[in-house]
């Protein structure tokens, strides 16, 4: 973005509004000097400032970015795709951009206040998967359950994996399924139901209100990144396990869809997340003393660019942040991914597994 270019193109229009500097200041809550700056091409207004910039001067953002005039029909999927690169240009050097991180207590809350974005991304999962056995089938063959096992989830979201597994579970077996989400625990207990052999509990896994060594096998799927304290997290599970117990937990990888969606929205790579297949191993061998990694090959082969966007847009990085959801609108996302199109198809990379560690 060309600094002048922007700064005699806003002062134009702000004189075709017929506004003075410090009119114009005054609507956005910044100071005169500001616009000033901005004019003379002298810097940018802060990401949030950019909207109703455009709103107040009668421009498009697209518009702004440019710094001229267009048409929406204009736009095709690569110019959308090289505007895209440029607004996020600009914020990261503003510096403004501050993805929210995964283990953000609040966006944990909210993402997880109802079952409705976590069910929207499984359903991509349904209907693109490449591998048809299916991942919550090959996780339960993952898993050694003995006659008369106990056994503790932890973070079991909206419990379709018991729903579709928990006829087979052996004689005797008992299941506790807990999540720190009241909601996400009462939809899991309306979707698998078995009310009397199933106890459902609040429990958030930093702080498991269990007897030591009481449960011989504890499962926790795809939410250990989400906790602000990991590794106090990772000491209750060892000591609610019996000396022979067994610990399951299935996590994502660095270059799966999180990765390819950022990548086509220039967008930059996320922080490292706390708990991945590529650190897992390490993180759990500091309470663990055997670690055993096993993977699940897959992939997605997308037809309907719409679906994935619906996805993108449920993201708690995307979702959880206002700022950034209203700048990637549907559109903008779905231009984005369509360019990615090869004869028809978006093709993208999972990242999917399960450690399984004993004390
Ligand atoms: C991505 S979902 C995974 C759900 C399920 N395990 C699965 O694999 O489909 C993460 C779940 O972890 C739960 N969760 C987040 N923080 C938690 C905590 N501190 N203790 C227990 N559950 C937590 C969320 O409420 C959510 O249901």
């Amino acid at each position: 973005m060309d600094a002048k270019k922007f700064g005699n193109f806003i002062a134009q229009a702000r004189r075709e509004q017929k506004l003075t500097q410090a009119q114009l200041a005054h609507r956005l809550h910044v100071t005169d000097k500001a616009v000033s700056r901005w004019e003379r091409g002298l810097g940018f207004p802060d990401i949030g400032t950019i909207e109703p910039l455009a709103l107040i001067l009668g421009l498009s953002v697209v518009e702004l970015i440019k710094s001229e005039r267009i048409f929406d029909s204009q736009i095709s999927c690569s110019d959308a795709s090289d505007l895209l690169k440029e607004a996020f240009t600009l914020m990261n050097e503003q510096e403004k951009l501050t993805l929210k991180k995964m283990d953000d207590q609040n966006v944990v809350k909210q993402q997880y206040a109802t079952p409705d974005a976590l069910r929207g991304r499984i359903s991509l999962h349904d209907r693109y998967s490449t591998n048809k056995f299916g991942w919550f089938n090959w996780l339960y063959a993952q898993y050694n359950f003995k006659p008369g096992c106990r056994i503790l989830e932890l973070g079991c979201g909206d419990g379709r994996f018991w729903a579709e597994h928990f006829d087979k579970l052996p004689e005797g077996a008992s299941l506790t399924l807990s999540d720190v989400s009241g909601k996400m625990l009462e939809t899991a207990r309306q979707t698998v139901g078995h009310e009397e052999e199933i106890t459902y509990q609040v429990i958030d896994a930093q702080e498991i209100p269990l007897e030591d060594g009481s449960v011989d096998i504890v499962i926790a799927n795809m939410m250990l990144y989400h906790l602000p304290d990991l590794s106090r997290a990772l000491q209750e599970i060892r000591r609610v396990l019996r000396d022979d117990g067994v610990f399951y937990c299935a996590t994502g990888g660095e270059n799966g869809i999180d990765s390819y969606i950022r990548h086509a929205l220039h967008l930059p790579r996320a922080e490292k997340l706390k708990f991945t297949l590529q650190n897992g191993e390490e993180i759990l061998h500091t309470v663990f003393s055997q670690v055993e990694k096993r993977l699940y090959e897959d992939s997605l082969a997308i037809t309907d660019t719409s679906d994935l966007v619906a996805y993108a847009r449920t993201l708690p990085w995307i979702a959880e942040q206002p700022q950034l959801k209203t700048r990637l609108s549907s559109q903008v996302i779905y231009s984005a991914l369509e360019a990615k199109k090869e004869n028809g198809v978006i093709r993208i990379p999972k990242e999917y597994g399960t450690f399984i560690a004993r004390k």
